[in-house]
């Protein structure tokens, strides 16, 4: 079987794919021939030793899906031929979050799912949606459970609250339409005014374009009355932090994210945070119940992941280099079988 690895360069890595013995399942793991994987923005942070993880000869990428091919001895519940996605976190099925959880992260510190047959583990895999295909279940594992467990699990979004999108990335796409479906109304913000019309067709109420209007926490401010957003989706970190925090109301909450403006500390002062009794949630994903739960929420709701392009197994670096240019809406997927 064919599997992608990380490979180091002077500075940073490459992607190489070779040709590996397809693995069999120990005790507790299943294998799971995959059919779809979707990128994230994290996945270029490691591409690019954006952050000076070392994963050099590790298998990239955390969002997969695909069907069960072997169980191991002592397997239950799963059989082969199941649909499945893998949990970004393999251990953390549930409850609150431990720092044990960080050396189960698919992609990071274990091998991910840019690869023709993976092994995970069988409490890491959730059924998903049977209105989904697999490229689209490809797009669920982070980017989706980022957006659900930042607004539903850890926001308790309430029917009539607000919320501000940051650009039309993965999360943010996601975060707009479960907003929408849950009966909130959301500012979206990008740097495209096209992108602005497509998130409006997918229920924003209000659109800023945050590059003709660089003060667009003053919009923000402007389109709520002087009231602010109940919800921030701050997936932008050190420079936009600041204006995030002018954008939410008192008493409202930051789901603090996303790395895209670096890892830096903030370029405007947090003091709004106090001055509103504002709460801050460091959001790192979510568990396999959160998954579980927003798998329950797309059967009722019959919502889809937005694919903007599907790349051809052997494009993986095309499609990185796409993610990179940041031309997309929603999610870039690489098809791995048919
Ligand atoms: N903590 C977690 O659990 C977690 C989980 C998932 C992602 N993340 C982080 O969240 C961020 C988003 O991830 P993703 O995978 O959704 O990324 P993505 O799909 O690559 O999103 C890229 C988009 O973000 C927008 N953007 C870029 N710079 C911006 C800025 N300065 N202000 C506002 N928008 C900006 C642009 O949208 P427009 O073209 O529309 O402007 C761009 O196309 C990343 O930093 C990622 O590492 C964290």
């Amino acid at each position: 079987m064919k599997a992608y690895t990380l490979q180091p360069t002077d500075t940073a890595y490459r992607l190489s794919l070779d040709e590996r013995p397809t693995p069999e399942p120990g005790p507790g793991q299943v294998r799971v021939r995959i059919h779809a994987v979707s990128l994230n923005y994290r996945d270029l942070i490691a591409l690019r030793n954006k952050a000076g993880r070392k994963v050099g000869g590790r298998v990239p990428t955390s969002d997969g899906a695909g069907v069960i091919t072997a169980v191991g001895p002592d397997v239950r519940h799963w059989n082969i031929g199941d649909r499945v996605a893998g949990c970004f976190f393999q251990t953390w099925e549930e409850g609150r979050f431990r720092l044990a959880h960080h050396k189960s992260d698919l992609g990071g510190n274990i091998d991910g799912m840019l690869a023709e047959e993976v092994l995970l583990q069988a409490g890491g895999i959730v059924r998903f949606p049977d209105h989904l295909t697999f490229e689209e279940a490809a797009c669920l594992p982070c980017a989706a459970v980022t957006a659900w467990y930042s607004l539903v699990t850890r926001g308790k979004l309430g029917l009539g609250d607000s919320v501000l999108t940051l650009g039309t990335g993965g999360v943010s796409v996601f975060a707009i339409q479960f907003a929408s479906a849950l009966g909130a109304t959301v500012i979206a913000t990008s740097s495209s005014d096209e992108k602005l019309a497509r998130a409006e067709a997918l229920g924003a109420t209000e659109m800023i374009n945050y590059k003709t209007h660089p003060d667009w926490a003053k919009e923000v401010w402007r389109l709520t009355h002087s009231e602010g957003v109940d919800h921030v989706i701050e997936v932008g970190g050190p420079e936009t932090l600041g204006k995030s925090l002018q954008c939410v109301s008192a008493g409202g909450q930051v789901a603090l994210i996303g790395v895209l403006t670096g890892f830096g500390p903030p370029t405007e002062s947090l003091f709004p945070a106090v001055a509103r009794n504002v709460t801050i949630n460091g959001i790192y994903v979510g568990s396999r119940a959160d998954f579980e739960a927003m798998n329950q929420f797309l059967t009722r709701s019959k919502l889809r992941p937005v694919i903007d392009r599907v790349f051809a197994f052997d494009e993986a670096t095309a499609a990185y280099d796409y993610l990179e240019s940041a031309q997309h809406f929603g999610k870039v997927v690489i098809r791995v079988a048919d």
